[in-house]
């Protein structure tokens, strides 16, 4: 991973131009990394604050070949790595929040978004954008999220290196997928678990028709939330927005 690079100063995303570079016929691991994005674009078509020289925003090219079929088990691994690489940088201890935000202190500092990029032959690229937030001020986050964002800086007090980060981001990303591709799912779901906040938590789960409370359970090898309401029942959540009920 990261022996193709892409280096630009400024785009609309990240994504669009790996989307773009995939489609070419780039390399399984090049990277694209940016300065700063116009467009930047999280999970659930919303848009993601990429302030200029503040945070790391990258996205990563992986081929079905080295990762197949399995977008979301690769999802979850990128989560685990990017808690190992910010701990190691930092000494900071992220909690994940699913699907796959990363916080510290109850505050996100990364998000991660995987897209697919598929044609008629089947999935031919996995796009995973990496959206971390090292050295901003609160008032670099726009009003809207600056209650509930965060940054590596505002939660250490001290200013990171950038480039220290990349370099242990790729680095994790690395050893994480070679763990998952030699020993299977089942370690990196445990790993997950174990840095996960949510899990074993009363969490209030809002979805576009409906909105679920109860204990969030655990996880499926497909990453799906599993929620055990009053009643008993266990629902199986795909998407939505996690509350924690405490
Ligand atoms: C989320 O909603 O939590 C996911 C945010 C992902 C943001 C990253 S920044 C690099 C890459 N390019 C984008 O436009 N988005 C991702």
């Amino acid at each position: 991973i990261g022996q193709v690079m892409k280096y630009i100063e400024s785009c609309p995303s990240t994504q669009i131009i790996a989307h773009k570079l995939a489609q070419e016929g780039t390399a399984d691991g090049t990277v694209v990394l940016t300065e700063t994005q116009t467009a930047g674009r999280g999970r659930l078509a919303r848009k993601w604050d990429s302030a200029p020289q503040k945070g790391i925003w990258m996205s990563i090219i992986l081929r079905p070949d080295v990762v197949p079929q399995k977008a979301p088990q690769f999802t979850l691994v990128a989560a685990v790595a990017v808690v190992r690489a910010i701990e190691e940088v930092t000494g900071l201890k992220p909690e994940i929040k699913w699907p796959n935000d990363i916080l510290i202190n109850g505050k996100k500092c990364t998000g991660i978004l995987t897209e697919l990029q598929s044609d008629a032959d089947g999935i031919q690229a996995l796009i995973i954008g990496i959206g971390l937030n090292a050295n901003q001020e609160v008032e670099d986050f726009s009003p809207e999220i600056q209650e509930i964002a965060s940054s590596l800086k505002m939660a250490s007090g001290k200013e990171v290196n950038r480039q220290e980060l990349v370099r242990a981001l790729l680095f994790h990303i690395e050893q994480f997928t070679n763990i998952y591709i030699e020993q299977g799912f089942a370690i990196i779901k445990l790993m997950w678990e174990s840095y996960s906040s949510t899990i074993g938590q009363p969490i209030r789960a809002r979805m576009a028709k409906e909105t679920l409370v109860g204990i969030a359970e655990g996880i499926t090898d497909d990453g799906v939330l599993q929620l055990r309401t009053a009643d008993g029942k266990l629902h199986g959540i795909y998407s939505a927005d996690i509350e924690m009920q405490n």
